[in-house]
């Protein structure tokens, strides 16, 4: 019967025989899901898989750290990070449309990560003939059950790559839920904070600054999120919530008054919902200390940002991100 000690023998033992000697890649989002597959094949082929992680200047703070340090240290996988931050805001620079960043950040991933996997096929190893993918049980049903759900908003899928490339897949977890793959994720070391993470999306703080995406913004928007962050965590609301944006809207002004002087500042949204499956969400009730120990916090600690507003729309009619 089912334990994750089973899965992870039976997945070792059939990627082993599949690989031979041969070379597999993988594609590393910071999500749950890419770091239990990579994680499973390293068990089973080890340094012959070699992930890759696209550091595309949208994260969170602390979170490439967090693939580059923790997630290294608990697999001993091999892992090739791009730096292109720089590419990135270049072709988002003056962009506000959220479509279209989405779009742009989709494109431009895809190149970063088509020209990561050119170089490391151009060595001289065994053919990389392998591309490992976190495929989970409800994305299998998901895409062959084709009832067309509307398209509302172009989800890029970290995973997601062209059709033709010419890889043979390896999916560990397509027959697994996704609490099952945490379990899998815990029982192969990988520390709590990447296991338990909440779900964040691949154009990352891209679509969460409401406005043109620039660096001061992205570095504004990141402090005010940890603080977000660190203080749901201090709470113990990390396993109440289903995850909690937290957005700068860049196009708004406000006065306010810090100080003994007149600000003209930024507001931030927090955008707390607790949901099932993302598909409806309702807003949390979070208590009103914890609400209030972050405005008090962001406020004072972020310069330029004068407010801090509570989204109390469930969805719908609202979507759980603002863009
Ligand atoms: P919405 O905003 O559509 O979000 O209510 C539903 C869930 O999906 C996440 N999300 C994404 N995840 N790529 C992803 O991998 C994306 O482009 C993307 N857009 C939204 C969102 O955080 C929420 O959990």
């Amino acid at each position: 019967d089912w334990t994750t000690g089973n899965v992870i023998e039976e997945q070792v033992a059939e990627i082993r025989s599949r690989v031979g000697d041969k070379r597999a890649i993988c594609g590393l989002s910071g999500g749950v899901d890419s770091a239990v597959a990579a994680a499973l094949v390293a068990r089973a082929i080890g340094d012959q898989l070699t992930c890759v992680y696209v550091d595309h200047g949208l994260m969170r703070k602390g979170e490439t750290e967090q693939v580059e340090k923790d997630f290294v240290a608990a697999t001993g996988v091999k892992l090739v990070v791009v730096d292109a931050e720089e590419r990135f805001l270049t072709a988002l620079k003056g962009v506000s449309d959220p479509e279209e960043k989405r779009k742009i950040i989709g494109r431009e991933f895809i190149r970063v990560f088509e020209q990561a996997q050119a170089e490391i096929i151009a060595d001289e190893g065994p053919a990389v003939e392998f591309l490992v993918q976190g495929t989970l049980y409800p994305d299998v049903v998901e895409s062959g059950g084709g009832t067309g759900t509307a398209n509302i908003k172009s989800h890029h899928n970290v995973g997601g790559l062209p059709e033709d490339l010419e890889f043979k897949l390896i999916e560990p977890l397509r027959k697994l839920f996704k609490d099952e793959v945490r379990m899998v994720g815990q029982e192969l070391g990988l520390p709590e904070e990447i296991v338990q993470r909440q779900p964040f999306p691949g154009p990352g703080l891209g679509i969460r600054i409401v406005g043109e995406v620039t660096k001061e913004r992205l570095d504004l928007l990141r402090d005010a999120d940890a603080i977000a962050r660190e203080e749901l965590t201090l709470a113990g609301l990390d396993r109440d919530i289903w995850q909690c944006p937290v957005v700068l809207l860049a196009d708004v002004r406000s006065v306010g008054v810090q100080g003994d002087g007149r600000t003209y500042g930024h507001p931030i949204v927090l955008r707390p919902v607790s949901s099932e499956d993302a598909m409806t969400a309702d807003w949390s009730r979070l208590p009103y200390e914890v609400l209030a120990k972050i405005s008090t916090r962001i406020t004072n600690e972020v310069a330029d940002v004068n407010r801090v507003v509570l989204d109390v729309t469930s969805k719908p009619p609202g979507t759980i991100e603002w863009e």
